[in-house]
């Protein structure tokens, strides 16, 4: 009789703690390739080691095209996710909308101010709310290279784009594919950033990219840096059109390719396939770009919920900032954790060298925002840029054309 009163007690209180302190969160992204999947379990796993229960709103498509449009249609129809993964200057776009909640609770008692970067810090803030969380910082402009197909071909691993192009003729020449690529917009449109930041440099950048100035666009250096995507397009090889990220990634593991130019996630890739940095790849700046960094940081906006309590919204953002996650999260996904004084112990070559980088770049006024990858331009630009850039690559638009119609898409509201 003691016993069972006992058990019955201790069942009464394990369903009332449940009960007070369960919550669903449900999450939108796009995280859906080996290493993306493992990094994103990570977040599952502590969610429901506190009680929760996650519900997964996954939507596959690199960079998040489809993730997007899936998005505004739940917003829409009134019935949204708890958080979902959005970035850059759309988390203002989303929050001028007034379909946001507030993460003001969590990130006063957790101090997020000092935990972040100002830089950062600012973009997760609505007039002065915090309506973010973010995740990582992830380097875009790195050029992903297979050692061993470098070395059968007597190529030499490419700093300039004169370089890139002898290299990628030699590898040619052995019979092997140089460029990993897949011909969908937004890795065209990746490809082109690098290239863009290599011929112009920084200044350029920020001038052409992120202030949409038009006498920086309409230039002969946006001219050259078509002329110089052509190049590269001359690289890759003709089964490209609409192949995933990940799988050209997996071309380079396999040592069918060369050189992917690809953001740091695809070291996830690298990672969860077993290869070491180093050794089995290489990461290195692409052409033109050691001394700058083009950022790309993951972050969630989370929604207004009718009838919900955000005990559970609350606890997923400080997860998602907690240093366990930072690391765990960062080492599977390739980025590096953007909550400043992380311990990087665990952490390759790789990502060092992004950390330092980051640091150095800041410094010297070179750190900037990947347009292809939704961090600088508003969304109505970025998609009009990368339609132009996609039907360049498609086409036998000259860069001349190409230079105008980037122009027009600038000034698109
Ligand atoms: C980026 C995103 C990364 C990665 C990549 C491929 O835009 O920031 O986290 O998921 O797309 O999908």
């Amino acid at each position: 009789m003691q016993s069972r009163r006992l058990n019955l007690a201790l069942a009464v209180a394990c369903a009332f703690s449940l009960n007070a302190f369960a919550g669903e969160v449900e999450v939108l992204h796009w995280w859906t390739s080996g290493g993306e999947a493992k990094s994103v379990a990570e977040l599952k796993t502590m969610m429901s080691a506190k009680g929760h229960t996650w519900k997964d709103f996954a939507v596959a498509g690199g960079a998040g095209d489809n993730a997007m449009t899936v998005l505004k249609t739940r917003v829409v129809s009134g019935n949204p996710p708890t958080a979902a993964q959005v970035k850059g200057p759309s988390i203002q776009e989303w929050a001028s909308e007034g379909v946001l909640a507030n993460l003001d609770a969590v990130s006063s008692a957790e101090k997020w101010d000092s935990l972040l970067p100002p830089v950062v810090a600012n973009g997760m803030k609505y007039k002065g709310h915090y309506v973010a969380v973010p995740v990582n910082v992830h380097r875009v402009n790195w050029m992903w290279v297979n050692p061993e197909v470098f070395k059968k071909a007597g190529a030499k691993v490419p700093t300039t784009w004169a370089e890139f192009d002898e290299a990628a003729k030699k590898i040619e020449k052995a019979g092997l594919i140089a460029v990993a690529h897949g011909g969908q917009p937004w890795q065209d449109a990746t490809v082109f950033e690098s290239v863009a930041l290599g011929v112009g440099g920084a200044d350029y950048y920020k001038k052409a990219f992120i202030q949409l100035d038009p006498k920086a666009i309409d230039s002969l250096t946006t001219l050259k840096a078509f002329d110089t995507l052509r190049m590269v397009r001359s690289h890759i090889d003709k089964n490209a059109a609409g192949r995933d990220w990940n799988l050209a990634t997996a071309m380079v593991i396999k040592g069918e390719a060369g050189m992917q130019f690809m953001g740091d996630w695809a070291k996830g890739e690298f990672t969860a396939a077993g290869k070491k940095p180093g050794t089995d790849y290489l990461c290195v700046a692409a052409p033109g770009t050691e001394k700058a960094y083009t950022f790309n940081i993951d972050s969630f906006i989370v929604f207004a919920q009718k009838n919900k309590d955000q005990k559970a919204t609350n606890d997923f953002a400080s997860t998602v900032l907690s240093p366990a996650f930072q690391e765990v999260f960062n080492l599977n996904k390739g980025s590096i954790p953007v909550r400043l004084g992380a311990d990087m112990s665990k952490f390759d070559d790789c990502a060092k060298k992004s950390t330092a980088d980051f640091v150095a770049t800041n410094k010297a006024g070179s750190l900037v925002p990947s347009f292809a990858h939704q961090m600088a331009m508003p969304s109505a630009v970025q998609g009009a840029t990368q339609d132009v850039i996609s039907s360049f690559m498609n086409s036998n638009m000259t860069s001349k054309e190409a230079v105008a119609k980037l122009l027009a898409a600038s000034k698109k509201k």
